[in-house]
């Protein structure tokens, strides 16, 4: 591997930050962390760096207010956003982060105009729309994270429910980052049987329902914000993937034009990520019922990109 990758995080907060420690630690690149808070993401990377000789990682972190140090990186992830505050509606906290991705997708594209850009702000699949659209990037260059992240949760859930080991469970979910996304249950498997054949149908449904609201149940047990370790790790398992072009079959928020009958939309679905970005898209076979919940599921993200672009 060309140990002189670069990546830009953009916004230090917990999942940025958590990123960034999981890029280092592994090796995979040097990494620039910006936010706008002066001093927080320098206070950060110092952390991280002084930890270096202790975990024996070589890369480092660069904290920065600055998108000219950004410059030249091989992959953005924009984690920048604010969460919804007492007073606060859906539809308030779409535009406000709506125009924070815009602005840090324009302004880090700017800096590196052939970068690939994964978007992890929520509402994630409108996110990538808008910034796909400040941006004018080829569709190959830009995707969301959270397939990845929701089916490690059904994966989890599997692994718990059967007790056997998570290495044997596979999972899949497709469909927008919220409570309309769509878990597969044919589509995954334990060391290759699908847990159609493992587990009663209402079992099943227990578990389809807790990884649709797997964010939502952490946010609750923590009072003080959401999920970020396993994000990271869905994160840089994609950022992975492409430095090191191991094209990783994954699920993740890509543009489809006709894919599903569907077209004009971030949703996610299963794709190979090497280093091009997303180097395929995989049509499934699905039944009438699973193609219903995709629609179902995209035309609530469609819905939230209007409301986000309205003036
Ligand atoms: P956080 O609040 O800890 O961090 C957000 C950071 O963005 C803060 O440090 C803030 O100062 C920074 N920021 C705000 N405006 C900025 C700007 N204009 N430029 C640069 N930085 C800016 O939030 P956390 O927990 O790190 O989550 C980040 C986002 O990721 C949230 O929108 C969250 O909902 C989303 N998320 C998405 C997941 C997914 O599966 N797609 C999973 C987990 C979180
Ligand atoms: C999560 O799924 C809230 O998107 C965030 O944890």
């Amino acid at each position: 591997m060309n140990n002189l990758y670069r990546i830009a995080i953009i916004g230090g907060g917990k999942v940025g930050s958590a990123l960034a420690q999981r890029v280092i630690e592994k090796n995979l690149a040097q990494v620039v962390l910006l936010d706008v808070v002066p001093g927080m993401p320098q206070g950060i990377a110092l952390d991280m760096n002084q930890a270096g000789g202790l975990e024996g990682y070589e890369r480092q972190v660069l904290g920065t207010n600055d998108y000219a140090d950004t410059a030249n990186s091989e992959i953005v992830i924009i984690t920048a956003g604010l969460p919804r505050k007492p007073g606060m509606s859906r539809n308030d906290l779409l535009k406000i982060n709506g125009e924070i991705v815009t602005q840090a997708a324009q302004q880090a594209i700017a800096q590196s105009p052939n970068a690939i850009l994964i978007l992890v702000t929520n509402p994630l699949d409108v996110m990538t729309y808008l910034a796909w659209q400040a941006t004018q990037i080829p569709t190959q260059r830009i995707m969301g994270m959270a397939g990845v992240l929701d089916s490690a949760r059904f994966q989890y859930f599997i692994a718990q429910e059967l007790g056997v080991s998570i290495r044997d469970v596979s999972a899949l979910v497709l469909g927008g980052h919220g409570d309309l996304m769509v878990p597969l249950p044919r589509y995954s498997t334990v060391g290759g049987i699908p847990i159609t054949e493992l587990m009663e149908p209402e079992v099943i449904d227990r578990l389809v329902e807790r990884t649709r609201n797997g964010g939502a149940e952490i946010v609750n047990l923590m009072r003080t914000g959401g999920a970020s370790l396993a994000p990271a790790s869905a994160i840089c398992t994609m950022v992975a993937s492409i430095l090191d072009n191991q094209k990783r079959q994954v699920a993740a928020a890509v543009y489809l034009e006709g894919q599903y009958g569907l077209s004009d939309i971030f949703v996610g679905v299963p794709c190979r990520l090497g280093q091009q970005g997303v180097e395929k898209i995989l049509e499934l076979d699905l039944t009438p019922e699973e193609l219903a919940q995709l629609h179902r599921s995209a035309a609530s993200v469609r819905e939230n990109i209007q409301i986000a672009s309205q003036k």
